[in-house]
């Protein structure tokens, strides 16, 4: 196991970049990306929900997933993977979290500079205005209703064939090709733009760490592999770098 390298290389660290995925909500109990859906909705891939077509064709079937999912995440804790990444954050001059995740639970567990690559579920917006609402009316049939325009409200999310928010993807790709450590956890590295970040770390002189309980198309490109649930690997190495 690479740990003590890892340890070692976070320590001498001046700015470390992390990109997270699904497998770090993992242990909160939110299912991966691509975990087989539960319940009602086994009958959906979420391939065929997340996309503006699902949307116009069906709002009130999309609302209700989003919904549904959002009262998983609401009972959902962050984990130990979440909280040692807050912890690192404190150790290291300058800290970049981009994540792919949609659930806040970075936030949550107190995370500071977060780059939310795909947006965040608990945020809605009109899908006419692209504009932020924070209050309305719940009346009839989901979706609920812009109070300024009466377009369907959406969740503030990047759905498949959306294009990423330009601060987004320029704030992931800098802190990628500058960090000196890059630290990718808990994706299956297939998305794009998110998919490239390690590599652009890597082209940067990054050392490149990849945490996954599987491997990845990054997995024989990583200067480390540390196989394993990020909710015991992260802590593990914390207390490895910066024991008691
Ligand atoms: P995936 O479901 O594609 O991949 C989850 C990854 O986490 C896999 O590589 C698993 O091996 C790994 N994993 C599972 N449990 C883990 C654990 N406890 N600890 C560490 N790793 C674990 O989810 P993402 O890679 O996040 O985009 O998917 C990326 C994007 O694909 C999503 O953000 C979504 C989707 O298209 C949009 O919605 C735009």
């Amino acid at each position: 196991m690479h740990t003590t390298e890892v340890a070692a290389a976070l320590k001498g660290a001046k700015h470390v970049a992390i990109l997270t995925g699904s497998g770090i909500s993992a242990e909160s109990g939110v299912p991966t990306f691509r975990d087989a859906q539960t319940g009602l909705w086994s009958q959906f891939k979420p391939e065929d929900l997340a996309t503006p077509e699902a949307f116009r064709g069906n709002p009130k079937l999309v609302w209700e997933w989003y919904a549904w999912r959002r009262g998983l995440i609401a009972r959902a804790q962050p984990n130990a993977g979440h909280l040692a990444l807050v912890e690192l954050e404190q150790r290291i001059p300058e800290f970049t979290l981009i994540t792919q995740n949609v659930d806040g639970l970075h936030q949550r567990a107190g995370s500071r500079n977060v780059i939310e690559l795909h947006g965040n579920i608990n945020r809605t917006k009109c899908s006419e205005e692209d504009l932020p609402v924070t209050e309305w009316k719940e009346r009839g049939d989901p979706p609920p209703r812009c109070p300024r325009c009466g377009g369907p409200l959406r969740p503030d999310v990047v759905w498949f064939g959306e294009s990423l928010r330009a601060e987004a993807i320029e704030g992931a790709l800098m802190a990628s090709r500058r960090c000196d450590v890059f630290l990718s956890i808990g994706t299956s590295t297939l998305v794009q733009p998110a998919a490239s970040l390690p590599f652009e770390a890597a082209e940067g002189g990054a050392t490149v760490i990849e945490i996954n309980t599987d491997v990845t198309p990054l997995t024989n490109h990583a200067t480390f592999r540390l196989p394993g649930p990020a909710a015991r690997v992260l802590p593990e190495l914390l207390r490895v770098a910066w024991p008691a």
